[in-house]
């Protein structure tokens, strides 16, 4: 009933990192491949959920598209857009806090962690309702995949809650139960100074993060501080069992690579971190620096990004209204 359609996003809430890459980007581009509609959002309205200085706002969003683009996403071949440019996003997240329960926004694992250590009832109210906009943007599509890091696996399952609750409570077939593609070694890239960390864009205390802008020596630098435990590469991928840090490693080099995480151990058990770091610091920098290289060129003309964004939203409008308004006409309206 469903056309096979990819949806994701990403916030421009700052310096696109390696797991951004690994996680979302470098996939993204892939999918584009596979034969089916490809359909990406910069999230700004997600963003906004915690402070944005306006000015940089502006900024990290044509910094995100510059990504998006340098990562190998065209957009003759996909839609890409800005959240805030498409209405619907923000309607249709209207109509599903009206379906979501308030209990299971409480329960995701994201708030929670986003609110530790501070007042939970004092975090924005669309901190809260993040996943139900979440929602709005995959379901406003019909899409059927949503290619996404580890991370977001809670807000998946949420959405899919959602879509049921709808077509139950309004006895209609109207939203697709989008399938998470979760794939490959680099699901879940971790904080290159704490093993239990995931790398990330939105935490400003981990300098440790390696970001799309770095130069090369900047990243041979992180890779040579990261944080291991002494002992050399395991034989095996079962030695990797308990060491957070190793296996971390030898994911990105393995998702650099497009090798398998068995196929690096293989090549690289046994040897000390001296041996290790450095090719994994000239593999990252190989593939990176062109990425950077092409980000600079496309931030020297930030109206022929604007252009471009303001294209692909009205493509996006194109297929995003209509399936709003049939949803307003089901509830009513
Ligand atoms: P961040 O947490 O860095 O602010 P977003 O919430 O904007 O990133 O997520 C954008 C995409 O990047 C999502 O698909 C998310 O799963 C993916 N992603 C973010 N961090 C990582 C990571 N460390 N490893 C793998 N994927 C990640
Ligand atoms: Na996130």
């Amino acid at each position: 009933k469903f056309t096979p359609r990819v949806f994701s996003g990403i916030q421009p809430s700052g310096n696109l990192t390696l797991g951004n890459y690994l996680g979302a980007l470098k996939r993204f581009a892939e999918k584009q491949d596979e034969g089916v509609e490809t359909i990406y959002c910069l999230v700004d309205l997600h963003a906004i959920t915690v402070w944005q200085e306006p000015e940089a706002l502006k900024r990290q969003t044509r910094e995100a598209a510059a990504a998006f683009i340098a990562s190998g996403v065209d957009p003759a071949r996909s839609i890409l857009f800005n959240q805030s440019q498409v209405s619907a996003h923000a309607e249709m997240a209207w109509l599903l806090n009206c379906v979501a329960r308030i209990g299971w926004m409480y329960r995701m694992t994201q708030f929670k962690d986003k609110t530790q250590g501070k007042n939970a009832e004092n975090s924005s109210l669309g901190l809260l309702a993040y996943p139900s906009l979440m929602a709005a943007d995959i379901l406003t599509y019909h899409a059927t995949m949503v290619p996404v890091g580890e991370d977001q696996k809670q807000h998946l399952e949420l959405t899919r809650d959602i879509a049921a609750k709808f077509n139950h409570d309004y006895g209609v077939d109207f939203f697709p139960a989008p399938e998470p593609l979760i794939e490959g070694t680099a699901t879940r890239v971790m904080s290159l100074k704490d093993g239990s960390k995931k790398m990330s864009k939105s935490d400003p205390s981990d300098a440790s993060r390696i970001n799309l802008t770095d130069d090369a020596d900047t990243i041979a630098k992180k890779f040579r501080k990261a944080v291991t435990d002494p002992a050399p590469l395991p034989e095996s991928l079962e030695g990797l069992e308990g060491r957070a840090e190793a296996r971390n490693l030898v994911n990105i080099y393995a998702a650099l690579a497009g090798r398998t995480a068995a196929d690096v151990i293989a090549e690289f058990g046994g040897q000390g971190w001296g041996v290790f770091k450095p090719a994994l610091a000239d593999l990252a920098v190989a593939k990176l620096e062109p990425i950077s290289t092409e980000m600079a060129r496309l931030m020297n003309d930030p109206a022929e990004i604007d252009r471009t964004l303001t294209q692909g939203a009205g493509k996006a409008r194109a297929i995003a209204q209509p399936i709003l308004e049939q949803a307003l006409d089901i509830m009513g309206m």
